[in-house]
């Protein structure tokens, strides 16, 4: 794959800057910058509310954004894909609209020790307001679910199965065909996060057999505030609305409303069209390059970063091996805090993540605090794997010195 890096105006200007945060949050290509700012110039209005033409425009631009993304993740019927404001939106939107009416004291939800707190604890908040029971999946000792247990805990008492796709924390894959296929079997709905999914390979809702998939734009090369809910028709047909507002309702009576049709009865108040605008010149972007060769490009990095890493005294990685990962290396260096290993790379042009990346049961599992993680994607090469090597040296001798 060629060097991405021109692509993205933060990076061009910043050649020496070593970008390995890509699982928290992605540089955005010029082409996106470039759609945002044309939409502001050309497009802008409210759209849905308008009878002049700027607004009918501002109303297509919206809409064909939708269904240019819906294609991007192969779903046939755009009106199911919902804009949130990101992940963690979607999320909550499904705990709270359909949890709040299906669960009930008694039912039982399942998720995983390998989430994120964004589908973690809106699950957790919904069982202790219901009265339903909590079940957590264990994972193995390489970071991956334990599948035996999941079986074990998906019975007839199931509402929800609620897993991630890829572990944000470990990089870890998780087989969600089969998941979906336990849940669907026990009469259960399954919500998959996939926030570290959709970026990183191709991903088609419509074969995937889960009930919603949730993901953010802003880790896939879009801007912030945009993302979205995907859920199947039927259950989204039948949920209650999660907001009120504009847009939503199809009538207001005085002591009663009624409801709009999707994708509008889950999206109230004014839209964040730019953001939408943003993510379909993102995806567009991202088809250009393909997703599968990202999906390749990003593992021949992983195994490389993986295999020097792994190579220095004192490396301690977590997670499953490079296989059954995906653009995540999540690693501790001897004693030294991964606070201070993230500043001692930064002072060398290397940024990584540090802290327990919004997973605290995970990292309770696993024993340790914190981790240092670095992530990659379509704009990271062989040169910056060098360059986090050649930084965790240089934290070695700062250390050494330091009397660690
Ligand atoms: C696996 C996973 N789930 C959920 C989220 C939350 O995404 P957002 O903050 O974009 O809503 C993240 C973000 O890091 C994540 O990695």
């Amino acid at each position: 794959m060629r060097s991405r890096r021109p692509d993205f105006p933060l990076l061009a200007a910043n050649p020496s800057l070593h970008y390995l945060d890509s699982a928290a949050t992605t540089q955005k290509p010029a082409v996106v910058l470039d759609a945002m700012r044309a939409y502001y110039e050309h497009d802008n209005a409210n759209p849905h509310r308008g009878a002049y033409a700027l607004s009918v425009r501002a109303t297509d631009r919206y809409h064909e954004s939708r269904e240019r993304i819906a294609r991007f993740l192969g779903v046939r019927d755009a009106s199911c894909l919902l804009f949130t404001r990101g992940t963690t939106e979607a999320l909550n939107l499904v705990a709270t609209a359909w949890g709040g009416a299906n669960v009930r004291a008694g039912d039982e939800i399942v998720i995983t020790a390998l989430e994120h707190h964004a589908n973690f604890v809106p699950w957790q908040q919904l069982a202790n307001a219901s009265g339903a029971a909590l079940r957590i999946c264990q994972l193995t000792r390489d970071g991956r679910l334990d599948l035996d247990h999941l079986a074990s805990l998906i019975t007839a008492r199931t509402r929800v199965v609620a897993f991630n796709h890829v572990s944000n924390a470990l990089g870890t894959v998780n087989p969600v065909r089969e998941i979906a296929r336990l849940a669907r079997a026990a009469g259960a709905l399954s919500v998959c996060d996939g926030a570290q999914g959709a970026p990183h390979f191709p991903v088609r809702f419509d074969d995937l057999g889960v009930d919603f998939y949730a993901f953010s734009g802003h880790k896939m090369c879009g801007p912030m505030g945009i993302g979205a809910l995907i859920g199947r028709r039927e259950v989204l047909e039948a949920m209650p609305p999660y907001q009120f507002g504009g847009d939503m309702i199809e009538f207001v009576h005085d002591d009663r409303s009624s409801w709009n049709v999707l994708p509008h009865k889950f999206e109230a108040g004014t839209p964040n069209v730019a953001g939408a605008v943003g993510l379909a010149a993102a995806v567009e972007y991202l088809d250009g390059i393909g997703m599968d060769a990202i999906a390749r490009h990003e593992q021949s990095l992983v195994r490389l970063a993986s295999e020097r890493l792994a190579a220095i005294d004192g490396v301690r990685i977590f997670g499953p091996p490079p296989e059954h990962r995906s653009g995540v290396v999540s690693f501790t260096y001897g004693d030294i805090h991964p606070h201070d290993l993230a500043s001692i790379l930064d002072s060398e042009g290397v940024c990584v993540r540090a802290g327990h990346h919004c997973a605290q049961p995970l990292m309770r599992r696993l024993d340790v605090p914190a981790t240092a993680r670095a992530s990659f994607y379509i704009y990271n090469d062989v040169a910056d794997v060098d360059a986090l090597v050649a930084a965790l040296a240089t934290a070695k001798s700062v250390f050494a010195f330091a009397g660690h």
